[in-house]
């Protein structure tokens, strides 16, 4: 079975997509720095994949580590061959994601973003690791006119954040292209959310949450007494944006099949995005957390928050034409489990330490 390096193997896609390649059989080494993540997450992913301690090393191999850092990058490629089992291919997660924290610090964005990503992709060629999938977001596509959103539309990111992901696939449309040897898929993500069904791996943001399923979540538990819902005056029918939100579990299929399908083609240069074509609007979400979940979510509608656009929705059919992939589990899906992860680890991972 191949062997892949996932580099931010512990955040929240990260951890979710090693869930499900360990299931597929593939062999994996991890790198995680364990700024934004915890190394719990990959402890419960090993319990999830029933990883006893003997098989662990052999599948599942974790270091910890920054992917700037030449010499420890480039110690996971020769120890790899020593080993004799060489890296086949990357899933490359690692990087910082706050659309907030990028317009306050934008350096560090670009540095940890693209020349991070720049270090990782000197050593893959470096060592004749040529196969790589690449965590992008549908946030390059910025303010678009019309939904659904394909592929093809205009890249027009409106923050760093949104820069530094449209500067990492120019880079590597240009390495493409300088090599036919280099096979990358990058996949563009529209709203991930939910939790493993077991309620072991979740979400786990680092200070307050941004995003609209953990805040609801927190309204829920009580740790937050009011949902502020951003803009009643959209141009949608409930008047609140709408989102294409996309269960985890899903994401991390659609991982999975674009892994097999980097593998056995020859596709120099592929974008796909990821998301379900289904898009919700902030109270419909409110809605079907209250129902699903038999919990109360108070809210009050207040000003737009900055940046936000009326509607995002994702056109999935590439993804389904190429990798045979669609997503499987529905709004209400992503509440209970997002609300089981909630109640059953309060502080996230941190959790755990309290015990
Ligand atoms: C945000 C990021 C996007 C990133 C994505 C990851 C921004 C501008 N965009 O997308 O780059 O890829 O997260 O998941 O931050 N909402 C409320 N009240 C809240 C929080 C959110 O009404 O307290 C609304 C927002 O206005 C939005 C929807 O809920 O319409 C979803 O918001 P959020 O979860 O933050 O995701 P996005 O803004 O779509």
């Amino acid at each position: 079975m191949p062997r892949v390096l996932i580099t931010g193997g512990a955040g929240f896609i990260g951890s979710h997509t090693i869930a499900a390649l360990l299931e597929a059989g593939y062999d994996l080494v991890v790198i995680d720095s364990f700024v934004n993540s915890s190394e719990l997450a990959l402890q419960r992913v090993m319990e999830i994949a029933s990883l006893d301690a003997k098989n662990t090393s052999n599948r599942l191999e974790v270091t910890r580590g920054d992917i700037r850092e030449k010499s420890t990058l480039e110690k996971l490629f020769i120890n790899a061959k020593r080993q004799g089992r060489p890296l086949d291919a990357v899933i490359h997660f690692a990087g910082l994601k706050s659309v907030r924290e990028s317009v306050q610090y934008p350096l560090n964005y670009w540095d940890v973003n693209v020349n991070g990503t720049c270090c990782l992709l000197a050593m893959m060629q470096k060592y004749n690791c040529r196969s790589l999938i690449f965590s992008s977001s549908a946030t390059i596509y910025g303010d678009v006119s019309a939904v659904p959103i394909s592929e093809s539309e205009l890249i027009s990111p409106i923050n760093p954040y949104g820069n530094t992901k449209a500067a990492v696939e120019q880079i590597l449309l240009d390495l493409s292209r300088s090599d036919a040897d280099w096979k990358i898929t990058s996949l563009r993500y529209f709203n991930p959310v939910g939790a493993h069904p077991s309620g072991r791996i979740g979400e786990c943001p680092l200070g307050s949450p941004n995003n609209l399923f953990p805040l609801v979540s927190d309204v829920a538990s009580g740790r937050k007494k009011i949902l502020r819902v951003y803009g009643g005056d959209w141009p949608t029918p409930d008047k609140t944006c709408i989102r294409d939100y996309i269960h985890v579990m899903d994401l991390a299929e659609g991982h999975l099949a674009a892994l097999n399908h980097l593998i056995a083609e020859r596709t120099n240069f592929l974008v796909l995005n990821l998301g379900s074509g289904i898009g919700h609007s902030v109270l419909e979400v409110v809605n079907e957390f209250e129902k699903s979940t038999k919990t109360e979510i108070p809210y009050e509608i207040v000003d737009r928050r900055i940046g936000d656009t009326a509607i995002t929705v994702a056109d999935p059919q590439k993804a389904k034409k190429i990798l045979g992939w669609e997503t499987k589990k529905s709004l209400g899906n992503m509440c209970i489990d997002t609300w089981r992860w909630q109640k059953e680890n309060p502080n996230g991972y941190a959790s755990e330490h309290r015990q």
